[in-house]
């Protein structure tokens, strides 16, 4: 097992999770496992939730733990952080279909699991009171996606290279059966023809939210020489995955297709300050961690929960926002 960092005054001698105290005094353990410590955007959301912990003043411990890519990996970290006696789990699904052993086990010692950024059923989530989803609506970020590429679609028509009035797109896909690639792809594409753009799709890849991946397929594509005028890729990684393979291949950038991404991450803003990447959406990982943090908290003291933001006493969802030029600065500042 992967542990990342481990942060916190003491681990004291704990016997048991967490009883319904708030006792100003009292530490907090918190674990958190991930789907896989080398995703972009999940390693900056987990950088925002340990500065959460460390600047809260409390005497906070945080396990982290990264389950590389295996379910059984992360339900035995899961198990570890029961005997542990964490107060809360934080749990980042490899397979968000795959919740049971988790759940049973939370269930069984009375452990609090907050699952985030991969959505399990709502079935699922349901199966016990104490499992809470931090993430964001899927649906919002294409729609604003497709928001942001019709606007510049419209702004430069010289973007339908071959000048059929059509606009030949690609996507590249984040893994088969993620909430956030299904239903972001789908959206992304319906809102630009509700804007009125005439679309033709050229194809699409699935490259499991990895900038090699998406540089290879984009190579590919290159390489058969394609026209692809519009590159809609459901993460920032994969959309400069796209922009690496073309700059590899020496086309300039007003040779290139219209490239949108999604998360806002360091790099993704670099690339649009830079405009090699024409936009963005924000996946706000700081108010997800700001937010995860604030129930895992409260859940650990055995405090209310009014005033979280809960829907249905299960759900937190941060607003997308749309990354542009034009209001860059206010995301570069974060
Ligand atoms: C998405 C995010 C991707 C990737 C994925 C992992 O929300 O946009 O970049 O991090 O989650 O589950």
């Amino acid at each position: 097992m992967k542990r990342l960092m481990c942060i916190g005054l003491l681990m004291m001698a704990l016997g048991g999770c967490a009883s319904n105290t708030s006792d100003e005094n009292r530490q907090i353990h918190i674990g958190v496992s991930v789907y896989d410590e080398y995703d972009t955007f999940i390693s900056e959301l987990t950088q925002y939730f340990y500065s959460y912990a460390t600047q809260d003043g409390r005497n906070i411990t945080v396990e982290i733990y990264s389950a590389e890519k295996s379910q059984l990996t992360q339900n035995s970290q899961v198990q570890g952080m029961i005997a542990d006696a964490c107060d809360v789990i934080c749990v980042n699904l490899v397979d968000r279909t795959a919740p049971s052993k988790i759940i049973d086990m939370a269930r069984n010692s009375n452990t609090p699991v907050i699952f985030f950024n991969r959505e399990l059923v709502s079935e699922d989530l349901l199966r016990w009171k104490k499992l809470y989803y931090v993430g964001a609506d899927a649906y919002q970020s294409g729609q604003l996606q497709g928001e942001s590429a019709a606007a510049y679609l419209r702004e430069h028509p010289e973007a339908d290279r071959n000048g059929d009035n059509m606009i030949q797109y690609f996507v590249l896909e984040g893994e088969a059966g993620h909430q956030d690639a299904i239903i972001r792809s789908e959206s992304s594409v319906d809102k630009i023809l509700e804007e009125g753009i005439v679309l033709e799709k050229e194809g699409y890849a699935i490259a499991d939210w990895s900038r090699t991946q998406a540089q290879t397929q984009v190579a590919l594509l290159i390489k058969e020489n394609r026209n692809v005028e519009l590159i809609l890729a459901n993460n920032d990684d994969m959309a400069l995955g796209a922009i690496d393979a073309y700059r590899n291949a020496n086309i300039k950038k007003e040779d290139r297709p219209a490239i949108f991404g999604i998360d806002g991450t360091e790099v993704g803003l670099e690339a649009v300050l830079s405009r090699e990447l024409d936009g963005t959406v924000f996946n706000d990982m700081k108010g997800q961690a700001e937010a995860m943090f604030a129930l895992a908290k409260a859940l650990s003291l055995g405090e209310p929960l009014d005033g979280l933001g809960l829907i249905d006493n299960k759900y937190i969802r941060l607003p997308y926002e749309a990354i542009s030029l034009d209001n860059i600065d206010k995301y570069l500042e974060e």
